[in-house]
């Protein structure tokens, strides 16, 4: 079984439903506490043993290339004051990582997903959306990757979420369960009210083959006219391994406004610097 060392970021959308905050810097950028939403999502997959980040970006993004680069400025102005660098030498990565491509026009996820294409390679490799904030211990990607050096194959993530929520989702049909593994039969994109199979939901991060990008080369537009990753990895159910894995942890959808004030303040409440500073606050409220 391949072992899983690069990991794709699509990180090319606009973010308007963050506007006015996201016009001049990349959603992915917006802070939980103190720390951008894409750096949990790249230590997520630095402790789940990925090697290769690919970010999937596209114009105005450039904040995101700074974020992981040297920043000389700084560095040097911290030093001659005697501060520590701690906290912004473990961004930097290798050199020659991350690597970045674009997609040039925003016609979905799966097109994003197969602008990585020549640097994946043939070699099975993780997805991440990194408006969904995962915290838990080890993190989300560690267990799937622990999880599919069991079973090989694709492993994606699979939550449950109210009925009220499915029609945001990709929902899994589910086969036979073992603990936190769940066979997958079918996946639909987004569908409409009433009709979900299940309410097991794909909540943003992924394992999968190479093969998928064979199939997003063709793939045509599915649900609201975007070419849909969801459409591609269902093609593959029958002829790989297909596999939902449940996440022991906590999930934060940060694509969501409630959702992302609540990671605020659910981090910020367990920080021991901050915690009991704001735990008093909002009980004044
Ligand atoms: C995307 C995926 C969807 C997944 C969701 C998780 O949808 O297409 O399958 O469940 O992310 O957040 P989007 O939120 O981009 O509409």
């Amino acid at each position: 079984m391949k072992p899983i060392r690069k990991a794709v970021f699509p990180v090319a959308g606009l973010g308007t439903r963050f506007l006015p905050a996201t016009k001049a810097i990349p959603k992915e950028m917006l802070t939980i506490v103190d720390k951008p939403l894409i750096q949990y999502a790249v230590e997520e997959a630095l402790e789940a043993g990925i090697e290769q980040i690919i970010f999937v970006t596209g114009r105005g993004k450039s904040a995101l290339e700074d974020h992981f680069d040297v920043s000389y400025e700084l560095e040097a102005t911290m030093k001659a004051r005697g501060k520590s660098l701690a906290l912004i030498e473990g961004i930097r990565q290798k050199p020659g990582s991350p690597v970045y491509v674009r997609q040039q026009e925003p016609l979905g996820l799966g097109h994003a997903v197969w602008c990585a294409r020549e640097i994946v390679g043939d070699e099975p490799f993780a997805v991440f959306l990194p408006d969904e904030l995962m915290v838990g211990s080890p993190g989300f990607m560690k267990q799937m990757v622990d999880a599919y050096h069991k079973v090989g194959g694709n492993v994606i993530g699979a939550l449950e979420v109210a009925d009220s929520e499915t029609d945001k989702y990709g929902i899994i049909s589910p086969g036979a369960r073992d603990g936190r593994l769940t066979e997958v039969t079918a996946l639909v994109e987004k569908p409409a009210r009433g009709s979900a199979p299940s309410n097991l939901m794909i909540p943003g991060r992924y394992i999968l083959q190479p093969e998928v990008m064979r199939i997003l080369e063709t793939q045509e537009k599915g649900a609201g006219g975007e070419i849909q990753l969801t459409d591609a990895m269902a093609q593959l159910i029958g002829n790989q391994p297909f596999h939902g894995f449940t996440f022991d942890g906590q999930r934060y959808d940060c694509g969501d406004k409630a959702g992302f004030v609540q990671a605020n303040v659910a981090l910020a409440v367990a920080r021991a610097d901050i915690g009991p500073a704001v735990r008093s606050f909002i009980a004044t409220l």
